[in-house]
C-alpha cells in the first residue's frame, strides 16, 4: 500500500457561531465543537485510508478558550499516525479575530478512527511518513497515546502498555 503523509488528509471546516449552539454564558457549547471535530476528523480519516471509517475513541481533548457567539472558529485536522487498521487524527482549533483577521489557537483534541469494509470489520490503512518537525512529534507520541486509550478501555494489560512503562521506568 502506498505510503502516505499527513498533508494528504489535512481537513479545514470553517464556520460561525450560532445563538443555538452557544451555552448560557453565550460561548459555543461543548457538545457542538465535538461534533464539529469528530466531522473534520472523519474526512481526514478517509482521505488517508479511502475507506468507510467510524469513530473508535476520542483520546483527549482540551476546553483551554471560551469561543464566543459570532467567533468564526476553523477546525484542522489531519493524520498524525496509522496503526494497522486505526489511526489517530490530530486537531487544532483556530478562532479569528473579526478586524485583524489574526488566528488564535483555542482548542485541541485527538481522536481515533478505524478503517471498515461494508460490514464493519477493521481494515488495514496505508501507513504515513511525517514531514514537519511538528508531524514528527505527533508521530512519535501517538503509541503511546494509543496505548493509553487501550488501558483505559479495558483493550490492553497496563503490563503490555510498553511505551507508557518506558515513561516511568
Ligand atoms: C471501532 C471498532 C471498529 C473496533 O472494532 P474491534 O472489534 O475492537 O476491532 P479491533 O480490536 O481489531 O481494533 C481495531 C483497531 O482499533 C483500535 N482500537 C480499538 N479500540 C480502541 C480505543 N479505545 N482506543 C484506541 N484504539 C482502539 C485497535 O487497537 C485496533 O488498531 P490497529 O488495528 O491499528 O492496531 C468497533 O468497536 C466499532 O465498530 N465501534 C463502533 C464505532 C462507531 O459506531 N463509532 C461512532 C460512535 S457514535
Amino acid at each position: 500500500m502506498q505510503v502516505k503523509h499527513p498533508s494528504d488528509s489535512i481537513t479545514t471546516l470553517t464556520d460561525v457561531v450560532l445563538p443555538g449552539e452557544t451555552n448560557p454564558l453565550n460561548n459555543l457549547f461543548g457538545g457542538e465543537l465535538l461534533a464539529r471535530m469528530d466531522r473534520a476528523a472523519s474526512i481526514s480519516a478517509r482521505r488517508h485510508s479511502r475507506r468507510i471509517c467510524v469513530t473508535a475513541s476520542v483520546n483527549h481533548v482540551a476546553f483551554n478558550k471560551a469561543i464566543p457567539l459570532g467567533s468564526v472558529v476553523t477546525v484542522e485536522s489531519k493524520v498524525s499516525r496509522a496503526f494497522n487498521t486505526s489511526m489517530e487524527i490530530y486537531i487544532d482549533v483556530w478562532i479569528e479575530d473579526r478586524e485583524s483577521g489574526n488566528k488564535t489557537k483555542a482548542n485541541e483534541a485527538i481522536y481515533t478512527f478505524v478503517a471498515v469494509d461494508e460490514t464493519g470489520n477493521p481494515v488495514p490503512v496505508p501507513q504515513i511518513e511525517p514531514q514537519t518537525e511538528l508531524e514528527k512529534q505527533r508521530f512519535d507520541a501517538a503509541l503511546r497515546r494509543k496505548q493509553l486509550s487501550l488501558v483505559l478501555a479495558g483493550k490492553m494489560k497496563p503490563h503490555d502498555a510498553t511505551e507508557l512503562k518506558a515513561l516511568f521506568v
